[in-house]
């Protein structure tokens, strides 16, 4: 493609690259159980990778798309079940996991600006539940908030009236301390919203177009999900619900939505022969320009929309997908999954060289205020470690920032751990990534977002607007153990 988007792609390496030596892994552990392996969660070993289901001996599934119950008027009405279930994650064992009606990985709600989707959700298991649309524009009381639950035996309904642009949402469980073990149990589904924008642009699409959920997890010597807070021993990698599974593909196009789903881990991907991938979105929809990049950095709730074009190999080609970052050896966590070429077909599809259009930095709405965030977490190895956001633990009773409706606002969001990474995820709002570390950020973190990686030591500049609902929101750490810990708070538009 053309000189200057390889350019581009080299500067993405490079800032990369630095995440992905071997001294950048260390930090990717938590520093509790990197002082003291006593504090190690006593779940037993597990399947992990190896013996009992070499990689590539499973076929990956497609995530299931949910239709509608019901259409009525201008309103897409689905109903739920949140029940127990059981997933065939290793061939001939089954799983217990929680599910959105069923469904392991979670399913897929197809939905498209101006039409509103109305879910009705029925909690059968046995704890109380929040449905949280991550990404969404939604009102306080559709949020799904972490004391905003429902009890066993109870309903509640969703309505998300799809008034933005297109966005790669997803949804998943937030009830307070819950969240994390629930998630973690199965309890994420995608939500891919379109616009007449995304729609007419000639991308891959149909079968071609796959969402791709990839998580880890620890499993028990009988396959079952062990779930312990903050477990480094989570080496199981998972797509779509299945330890690296392989994908038969044809020689074309196809664009993957890939969300991490995970509750901790941090993905770097790339492809095993080293050649570039085309990542044409983010969290917030399309990217102005598609952009070559050897490899995506993919922190929990981060979602990356990528054209992997299949033309350029014989078909019989084997591709892995690797993932070049810790926790857990390369044998164990290295390998994703496998791309396999399998046949030809016809390509319609294309990539334009311009995908949307977004304010330039300079030319967004101007800040009235600037707040500085604090994100850390106890790294003193202690046995409960507590996570904090500007020094306070998560209080559902205290308003932490209140924000005048109709203004902008710019957030400087500081890591001040010293080994342990986080990431910044806010309700409502799309923000832009102004800054990383007083450099503006590469092309890939320049769309719009809603959750971005927060390195040690590091500060984002983010900008963000709030012109559409007023209420109380809650911004944390999307890595859930994290969330859980304490590191989340509340601001109000009012
Ligand atoms: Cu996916 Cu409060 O988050
Ligand atoms: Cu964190």
């Amino acid at each position: 493609m053309v000189t200057r988007r390889s350019v581009l792609g080299a500067t993405v390496a490079a800032a990369s690259a630095t995440l992905l030596t071997g001294t950048a892994l260390t930090p990717l552990l938590s520093a509790r159980n990197r002082a003291d392996p006593r504090t190690l969660p006593a779940a037993p070993a597990g399947l992990a990778a190896g013996p009992l289901l070499p990689p590539f001996s499973v076929p990956m599934p497609r995530q299931r798309e949910l239709r509608p119950m019901l259409r009525w008027g201008n309103r897409d009405i689905y109903l739920m079940t949140i029940r127990k279930a059981t997933a065939e994650i290793f061939p001939g064992r089954s799983t217990d996991v929680l599910t959105y009606d069923g469904h392991f990985p979670g399913p897929v709600i197809r939905a498209r600006s101006g039409r509103t989707v109305v879910v009705h959700q029925r909690n059968t298991l046995d704890m109380p539940v929040a449905v949280h649309l991550h990404g969404a524009n939604v009102a306080p009381e559709h949020d799904g908030s972490p004391m905003d639950t429902f009890g066993p035996g109870t309903a509640r309904t969703y309505v998300y009236p799809n008034r933005q642009s297109h966005a790669a949402l997803w949804f998943h469980d937030h009830a307070h301390h819950m969240e994390s073990e629930h998630v973690y149990r199965g309890l994420s589904g995608n939500y891919l919203l379109t616009d007449k924008l995304e729609a007419a642009l000639p991308l891959p699409r149909g079968e071609f177009e796959v969402p791709i959920t990839l998580r880890d997890a620890r499993f028990d010597e009988t396959g079952q999900l062990a779930y312990a807070m903050a477990d480094p021993g989570r080496t199981t990698i998972l797509a779509n619900g299945r330890p690296a599974p392989f994908f038969q593909v044809a020689a074309r196009k196809y664009r993957f939505r890939l969300l991490n789903g995970a509750n901790s881990r941090f993905f770097a991907l790339r492809l095993s022969d080293g050649s570039t991938m085309t990542q044409i979105g983010s969290d917030g929809g399309l990217l102005e320009r598609p952009v070559n990049v050897p490899s995506i950095v993919l922190t929990p709730g981060e979602r990356a929309d990528v054209v992997i074009d299949f033309s350029r190999y014989p078909v019989g080609t084997q591709l892995v997908l690797e993932n070049t970052l810790g926790p857990g050896s390369p044998d164990l966590v290295g390998k994703v999954l496998r791309f396999d070429v399998v046949r030809t077909a016809a390509d319609p599809s294309s990539v334009p060289e311009v995908l949307r259009t977004l304010p330039a930095a300079a030319d967004l709405p101007a800040p009235v205020v600037t707040r500085d965030i604090t994100m850390q977490m106890d790294e003193d190895g202690r046995a409960q470690p507590r996570g904090f956001m500007n020094g306070q633990l998560y209080d559902p009773e205290r308003i932490d920032i209140t924000a005048a409706h109709g203004t902008s606002e710019i957030w400087n969001v500081t890591n001040t751990n010293t080994r342990i990474p986080h990431n910044f995820h806010m309700h409502l709002v799309q923000f832009r990534v102004l800054e990383r570390g007083g450099k503006p950020v590469g092309p890939t973190e320049a769309g719009l977002k809603d959750t971005v990686r927060v390195m040690a030591g590091e500060t984002v500049k983010l900008h963000v607007t709030f012109n559409t609902y007023r209420g109380d929101y809650v911004y944390h750490c999307h890595m859930l153990d994290h969330s859980a810990m304490g590191m989340m708070a509340t601001f109000r538009i009012r």
